[in-house]
């Protein structure tokens, strides 16, 4: 296991660059079985997840050449065959092959997926998709066999804007005879990556972005090309650590309208940062106020920045209210918080967070993701030295993240435990 070891309250100054979404790359890589010749992806951010699902990919007889940020894929040899427990269950996106898989083979042998523990996480919403379209699934021992003689178009209406499930229909919907509409489909910015990356290969996929989404069949999917996004969450997380510590700190190579309801919420803080194109400008905050905070689906403010966000409102002078609605168990970071010197009280899924309050130094663990993220930015305005163990969450969703810290001034290292 490695750990971080971060000496807090160093004032940063210079440029941070942003990589490529993970919660689009993790949907793209498995898209990319879909194509019955070669895919190529941009800009693929240097995370852990990327890794893992190449392996998935690689299981599967695709050729991958991985370079730099670009990674070519050749499906010539691709033959189905099930996604081992191992690799099932290492992330959440797994379960994209599902839908994939289905789709191109109308079969797909999978276990059910991994990810952070934040919630009972089910999938009933993908399956039920794929059972309006026409599929058949059988669950043994959490292994999902879902097959289809053929797939048809179907109305599906999910009844939560749930992301993956947005992905998977859409991934199961392209080559299925007829027309799929999507209902209060999700909105957020991957689910256009995605789409735009089908409709390189050939889809006819309408309405990305919107709560309702058409996907035309259609006989078969070519070469695919597509750029992954910026990240909105790490440069979410970048910018709350800029408005902490920063001198000029610039976050480069952010899409404004992804990142609306962030701005938003961090300018009503007092926080005050310029953004000029694809660049934020930050300086910390002489004074910042206590807000109310409640994660929603997009636009909403995302719930991956709700656990950032609540180590920068211990900050805040003044009751914060912090609500998170998406998942169930998303408040794990709050004990270490308080262990470093944090007041915050929880009660259901809401915390009350009394600012300011100085954190010290502590060791502390990710339990999550994001939680990990919220860990981070503690461990940077703390005084004395955090050390963060299980940092692996962390890894999975910031690409080098101690070199771009490290590069602005941050005194923060990686050991292993
Ligand atoms: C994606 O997860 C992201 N992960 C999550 O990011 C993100 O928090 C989430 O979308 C919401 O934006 C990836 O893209 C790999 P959902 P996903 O389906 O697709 C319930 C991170 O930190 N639900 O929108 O799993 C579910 O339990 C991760 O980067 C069902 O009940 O999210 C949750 O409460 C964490 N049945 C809510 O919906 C289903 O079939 C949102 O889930 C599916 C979901």
């Amino acid at each position: 296991m490695k750990k971080l070891i971060i000496e807090g309250k160093k004032e940063l100054t210079g440029t941070i660059k942003i990589g490529g979404a993970k919660n689009s790359v993790v949907a793209l890589l498995p898209a990319a079985i879909l194509s019955n010749g070669k895919s190529v992806i941009y800009n693929v951010p240097n995370i852990s997840d990327v890794d893992k699902l190449n392996e998935m990919l690689k299981s599967l007889g695709a050729d991958i050449k991985y370079e730099n940020d670009v990674i070519e894929i050749d499906t010539k040899n691709l033959k189905n065959q099930a996604i081992s427990k191992e690799h099932s269950s290492s992330i959440r996106a797994s379960y994209y092959f599902m839908g994939a898989l289905l789709s191109k083979y109308h079969r797909a042998v999978i276990s059910y997926p991994g990810g952070c523990t934040i919630g009972s996480r089910p999938i009933d919403f993908h399956i039920n998709g794929f059972k309006k379209m026409g599929a058949t699934v059988k669950i043994r021992d959490n292994t999902y066999t879902i097959t289809a003689k053929k797939l048809h178009g179907a109305d599906i209406y999910l009844d939560f804007a749930s992301v993956g499930a947005t992905i998977n229909i859409m991934l199961a919907a392209v080559l299925a005879d007829g027309k799929t509409h999507i209902w209060n489909a999700a909105r957020e910015p991957e689910i256009v990556n995605v789409a735009s990356f089908l409709n390189s290969m050939g889809a006819k996929i309408k309405g990305a972005g919107t709560n309702s989404i058409t996907i035309e069949g259609v006989k078969e999917l070519n070469n695919g090309i597509v750029e992954v996004i910026p990240d909105r969450i790490e440069a979410g997380t970048y910018l709350m650590i800029g408005i902490l510590l920063g001198k000029d700190l610039i976050i480069d190579g952010v899409i404004k309208e992804h990142l609306e309801s962030v701005i938003t919420k961090l300018k009503e803080t007092g926080a005050e940062f310029t953004i000029k194109g694809s660049k934020i400008y930050v300086s910390k905050a002489k004074h910042l106020t206590a807000v109310n905070l409640k994660t929603l689906v997009y636009p909403g403010f995302p719930t991956d920045l709700g656990q950032p966000m609540s180590t920068l409102l211990t900050q805040c002078e003044g009751e914060s209210l912090f609500e998170e609605t998406i998942y169930e168990n998303r408040m794990r970071h709050v004990k270490h918080l308080n262990d470093m010197g944090a007041k915050i009280h929880l009660f259901d899924n809401s915390a009350i967070i009394t600012g300011k309050t100085e954190l010290y130094g502590e060791e502390v663990i990710a339990t999550d993701l994001r939680a990990g993220a919220a860990m981070l930015v503690a461990g940077m305005i703390a005084e004395g030295t955090t050390t963060i163990s299980n940092i692996e969450h962390i890894l999975r969703g910031y690409e080098n993240v101690v070199d771009k810290l490290t590069k602005v001034g941050a005194k923060i290292e990686l050991v292993d435990d």
